[in-house]
Order: structure tokens, then C-alpha cells, then sequence
């Protein structure tokens, strides 16, 4: 598209990685995970298909691996698993956005690839006070290239009810009404109690823009401003995804501080009522947030997440890059749970598979270790069998010095994840626990590995657990060991890429 129209900042941004991106060995990044091409990423955006393939875009700041003035940068894949780094989409290069491009989504409409974000605009008034905007913006563009409106901001805090912060109001979802034609939005705001709530918003054209009204709020139990919020029907029910910022810690639940939640309930679009049956983490690991979803053509609706929690950073310094998404995850809804599993694409990668039946611990905590089950790149399901009793640790990226542990109670009925021995120099947090459901005696445990990602899967998606480790790579031993005796069944599949 209009090249000349193209802004100093974002010229800047797509000289500078496309510099620095041929510096960094493929060797160095994630196989099949999406990351930053150069410099920090957080939330994934506007992750929409367009003209066949998946795109993603991302918060992003590309000159150095901490959070910056927010670009979006911008990848596509057509499987999920292999993506191609695109050039940045936005930079921040307008008054109403000055501050930032933050989040925000995309759909395909008219062949056009159309973008909604939040534009930040951030000044000191002339007496003193800084003045602080979140605004709703919209870019269009071919894929690669996008322009912004010139009706920028399409919608502005002053459309919100009164009360409403003007300052946190943020991360459009925009989708289109087959039924109506019409287009709408939610974005998470939050009222004068401090409370998180999702306003919805409409418009026939996607210039002009009308409030249309609440659809959710928080009733004092899920934190404080809820970012990042989508909003779609599966399986029957409407889902309501949210990553509240300062949540408190309940029981096993919620303890990552910004924490993600999901609801489950009815919407009844005339009159915008939604009826919450449930409220649940969607990820009980330590690197989570910020999730959301696309359709694919074949009807899966898709999530994917930053694997990274705002309070953890992990990097190590001597990386060009900062931060990793999740797998993206195909998502459905059973008796009002969300259940989650890698994308079946997947399947694709498998290499070396290996299976065992029917492995018995013979407890005493011997360790075992079993040909062709090792590595850092792998897909791997255990069921853990014939305990009521038993601790079974299962040790990953091991080199004897350095592991981390999965460790399931059968007693308890918890599983625990432990990376204080993977490798990390700094004082972090390195254990989660959650409470699972052993079905008859028997848990399956499904463990996805990229180099630096660990993510379970309980119970053929039933809970999820996601954290990042970043042990040297010539740490690949697996191994097994119980307190008392089990049983287990095996299977793994190394994931490899040509
Ligand atoms: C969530 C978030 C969003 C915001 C973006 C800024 O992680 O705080 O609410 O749009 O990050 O980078």
C-alpha cells in the first residue's frame, strides 16, 4: 500500500529489525512457538485470519527487551506452529497514540484486513497534572502495510457512562455481526469503584461508533481493571475471557498477580444480557496472560496467550529477544468448563514417537528413565495410574544438576510445577500448584516442550499449566520416579521442524 505515507517512527522500527532479526540464530528461538522477532513483546493482537493464513500481531518495542513505547509487530502462519516474522504494522506516530499502540484485535472484512487498537495519549497540562487518554482506533491494510483512519479515534471515553475512567479503557475485541451486518466491540474499562467491567460498543460503518452498554462488571471478586477482554460463542454458550490486573490469591487459585479469567454463560443480544453460569482460571501456571482467540474457517475457535507474567521476567540478558506466545490452543466448552488442547496441526511435527504400556514404579523413589524419552521439543502424554496414594515427580529439562519438576499428589489431588533448579539466577517465582480431578484412580498429563516452555495439559484439556524455563539446552533428560508404586503409560513424540 501507500508506502510514502509511511510514518518516520514506523520506518524506523522496520529498518531496525529487519537489521537486528538476522543477527539473532534461528537456533536461539523457540521451534514452533511464536516470539519477538527483536525486542520485547507482551499481549498478542489482532490475531485474525486474513486471506487464508493466521496472523498475530503483538505489543511490542523493538529496541530493547523491556517494555517500550508499544508498536504492534506483526507474524502470520498458516498451521499455527510455523511462523513468518512480517514488518512492524504500527508504531506509535500520531497525537491520539503518541504514547502507544496498545492492544486490540483484527477481522477480515470487504478483503481488507482491519485492525482495532488503543491509541495512548499522555501530556503534562498546563497545570502540571498529566493527563492520561485511552481511545479506540482503527487501521486498515493488506497484510502487510496498514493506514490509519483519519477519523481517528473512533471511539472516546467521553462515550462511556459518567464515572467512567477516561485513562484505563483499553483492548478493543472487535467482531462482525453476520446476522445484523453490524460491527461491535467490547474493551475492558473500569467505573469509579475501581472495578473491571466490559463496555460494548457498535457501529454500521466502522467510523462512527455508539455506546451500546455493560456487559459484564465485576461483582468484588476478579481483581481491578480487566484488560484484554474476548467475547464469543462456543459450543452453546457465550464465553467471556479476562486478564484482570491485581487480583488476590484464593486458595490454589489466581496467584499471578494480572490473572486471567474465563466465564461461562448466556448472551441475549437484545436488550445485552449476559448471564454468568461460571467463573474459572484459564491457566494455572506462572506465565499467562493477556489470551485471545480467533475463528478458523473450519469452525475451531482458536486462543493463544503471552506466556509470560508481568511480575516475572525471565530473559536471559545476554538474549536479543523477550517474550514467547503459548501453543496456540483449540478451545471448547464442555458442562460449562473451557477445555483447551494444542491445535491438532501439531500431529504434523511428530517425529521419533515412542510408547510404553503399563511402566510400574516400583516406588522408593528409584528414578526411572526410558529409551528415546528425552529432549526439549516434544509433545508427551503420562497417565499415572493405580494411586490413590502415591507422589510421582516427573523430572524435565534435566542434566542431573538442573530440572524441572512436575510433581502429582495423588492424595492431595494436586499437580505442582517447580523450576527453583532449572537454571534461574534470580529470585523469582518458581512453583505453582492446582488442584486436579483423577479420574478412577488415574490422571493424564500431557506435557508440550519448546526449549524454553513447559506446557501441561490435565486431563485431555481440562486445565491448563503454562511457565517458561530457560535451562541450558543440553539439558534434555527426562525421568520418573514415585514414593509408592505405579503405573504408568507413556507416550511421546519429539516435535520437529523442517
Ligand atoms: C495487558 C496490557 C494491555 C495493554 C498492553 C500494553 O498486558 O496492559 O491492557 O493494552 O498490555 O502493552
Amino acid at each position: 500500500m501507500q508506502e510514502k505515507k509511511m510514518s518516520e517512527a514506523l520506518q524506523k522500527a522496520r529498518d531496525y529489525e529487519e537489521k537486528k532479526v538476522a543477527e539473532i540464530k534461528r537456533e536461539q528461538r523457540p521451534a514452533f512457538h511464536a516470539c519477538a522477532p527483536v525486542g520485547w513483546i507482551n499481549d498478542p493482537n489482532g490475531f485474525s485470519q486474513f486471506q487464508g493464513e493466521y496472523h498475530l500481531f503483538y505489543q511490542y518495542y523493538p529496541y530493547a527487551t523491556k517494555w517500550g513505547p508499544m508498536h504492534w509487530g506483526h507474524s502470520k502462519t498458516k498451521d499455527f506452529l510455523k511462523w513468518e516474522q512480517l514488518p512492524a504494522a504500527l508504531a506509535p506516530d500520531t497525537e491520539y497514540d503518541g504514547q502507544g499502540c496498545f492492544s486490540g484485535s483484527a477481522i477480515e472484512y470487504d478483503g481488507k484486513h482491519v485492525l482495532m487498537y488503543t491509541g495512548v495519549l499522555e501530556k503534562e497540562e498546563p497545570d502540571g497534572h498529566r493527563l492520561i487518554r485511552q481511545t479506540q482506533s482503527i487501521a486498515i491494510g493488506d497484510g502487510i502495510n496498514y493506514e490509519k483512519l483519519s477519523c481517528n479515534p473512533v471511539i472516546t471515553g467521553d462515550m462511556l457512562p459518567e464515572g467512567s475512567s477516561k485513562a484505563d479503557f483499553r483492548d478493543p475485541k472487535l467482531w462482525r455481526d453476520e446476522e445484523d451486518g453490524r460491527f461491535y466491540a467490547i474493551a475492558g474499562s473500569r467505573g469509579a469503584e475501581i472495578n473491571g467491567r466490559l463496555t460494548l460498543f457498535s457501529s454500521a460503518d466502522l467510523q462512527t461508533w455508539q455506546y451500546e452498554g455493560l456487559v459484564e462488571q465485576d461483582r468484588g471478586e476478579y481483581g481491578a481493571m480487566w484488560e484484554c477482554p474476548d467475547f464469543f460463542p462456543l459450543d452453546g454458550k457465550q464465553v467471556i475471557l479476562i486478564s484482570p490486573q491485581e487480583m488476590e490469591a484464593r486458595g490454589l487459585e489466581f496467584h499471578n498477580g494480572n490473572g486471567t479469567v474465563c466465564m461461562v454463560g448466556d448472551y441475549r443480544k437484545a436488550g445485552m444480557e449476559y448471564t454468568r453460569d461460571t467463573a474459572a482460571a484459564i491457566d494455572y501456571g506462572l506465565d499467562f496472560y493477556a489470551p485471545q482467540t480467533l475463528e478458523t474457517t473450519d469452525g475451531r475457535r482458536v486462543m493463544i496467550g503471552w506466556m509470560q507474567s508481568w511480575d516475572n521476567h525471565l530473559t536471559p540478558p545476554e538474549f536479543k529477544w523477550s517474550g514467547i506466545m503459548t501453543i496456540p490452543r483449540e478451545l471448547r466448552v464442555i458442562n460449562n468448563r473451557l477445555i483447551q488442547n494444542p491445535v491438532r496441526e501439531l500431529a504434523d511435527y511428530y517425529r521419533n514417537s515412542v510408547q510404553y504400556q503399563n511402566i510400574a514404579l516400583v516406588g522408593g523413589g528409584e528414578e526411572l528413565t526410558l529409551d528415546g524419552i528425552s529432549g526439549r521439543s516434544l509433545d508427551m502424554t503420562v497417565e499415572i495410574k493405580g494411586t490413590e496414594e502415591s507422589r510421582l515427580k516427573m523430572e524435565l529439562a534435566s542434566d542431573g544438576a538442573r530440572k524441572t519438576m512436575l510433581i502429582y499428589d495423588a492424595k492431595q489431588q494436586t499437580l505442582t510445577f517447580d523450576r527453583s533448579y532449572a537454571g534461574i539466577k534470580r529470585d523469582v517465582i518458581h512453583q505453582r500448584t492446582m488442584k486436579v480431578e483423577p479420574k478412577e484412580g488415574s490422571l493424564k498429563v500431557r506435557i508440550v516442550m519448546d526449549k524454553y516452555t513447559v506446557e501441561v495439559f490435565v486431563n485431555d484439556g481440562q486445565q491448563a499449566m503454562s511457565s517458561l524455563i530457560y535451562t541450558d539446552m543440553g539439558a534434555e533428560g527426562i525421568s520418573f520416579s514415585a514414593e509408592e508404586p505405579v503405573t504408568l503409560d507413556i507416550t511421546k513424540h519429539d516435535i520437529v521442524m523442517e
